[in-house]
């Protein structure tokens, strides 16, 4: 929101949107009011992201996918939140405006053994465009904001609350799947936040089940000693 600066009625374009960065810039920007038009890499996913709230979803595989983009911006795009790279920059970048703002916050297309050439050089693609249009285009590290992850989490939890905010959780069960869950990544096989559970037991264990299964033990220590001293007391009297 610092970088972008998105203001009500301004257009707001997403790349990776249905992943876990870009499903909440959706939601972020549809709450400050902007029309938002959402890339992501398949019909199934661009139906997610519609219902987030995107006005637009398109998918960047599909083949007139750069005239969609077009048709989908009439007004040009305002505020570019880049997750991605690559074909989605290409089709982006000719359609900022003026004073446009660009998030730089990944780059997924040019993160390959190749340096990513295969996706294109982003730096050679955006320069002539940056100069002509004035576009302020800042990085964004998400360790910068740490002194203020207290109020931003508490503002996001309390969206999440109130039922203005949605995620979705893409677990991959099994501490031995992770390097495939991890790769998975790359061939866009996750929708939201990819997570990786460790084992089928639950992370989070009921309190009965504790006090069933790990606090016994101390449970029934605890009791015999308060009847052992009650019974001492008692023979005393
Ligand atoms: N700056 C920071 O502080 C920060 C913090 C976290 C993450 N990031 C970056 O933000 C971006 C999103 O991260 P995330 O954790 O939310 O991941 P994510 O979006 O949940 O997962 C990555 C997605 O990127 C897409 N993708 C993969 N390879 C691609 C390619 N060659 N071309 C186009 N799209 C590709 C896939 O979706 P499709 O099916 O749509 O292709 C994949 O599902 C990444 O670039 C990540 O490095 C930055």
């Amino acid at each position: 929101m610092d970088i972008g600066k998105p203001e009500e009625g301004e257009t707001v374009v997403v790349s990776g949107a249905a992943g876990a960065v870009g499903s909440l810039v959706v939601q972020l920007a549809k709450i400050s009011k902007c029309r938002v038009v959402a890339i992501a890499g398949s019909d199934q996913k661009c139906a997610w992201v519609k219902s987030l709230g995107a006005d637009v979803a398109l998918n960047y595989k599909a083949s007139d996918f750069r005239s969609a983009m077009k048709s989908a911006c009439p007004s040009g795009v305002d505020v570019y939140f880049e997750n991605v790279g690559g074909s989605s920059a290409e089709a982006v970048f000719p359609l900022l405006n003026d004073f446009a703002r660009v998030v730089a916050c990944g780059m997924i297309a040019h993160y390959e053994a190749d340096g990513g050439m295969a996706a294109g050089n982003p730096l050679a693609l955006y320069s002539p465009q940056i100069v002509i249009k004035r576009i302020h285009i800042q990085g964004f590290i998400c360790t910068d904001i740490i002194p203020k992850f207290p109020v931003i989490i508490g503002k996001l939890v309390g969206l999440v609350m109130k039922g203005k905010l949605k995620y979705k959780m893409d677990e991959v069960v099994g501490v031995e799947n992770s390097i495939k869950a991890l790769a998975g990544i790359f061939q866009g096989n996750n929708m939201g936040k990819r997570v990786i559970r460790m084992s089928e037991q639950p992370a989070v264990m009921p309190m009965r089940q504790f006090l069933m299964l790990k606090a016994r033990p101390f449970v029934v220590g605890a009791f015999a000693a308060v009847t052992a001293g009650f019974l001492a007391k008692s023979r005393k009297k």
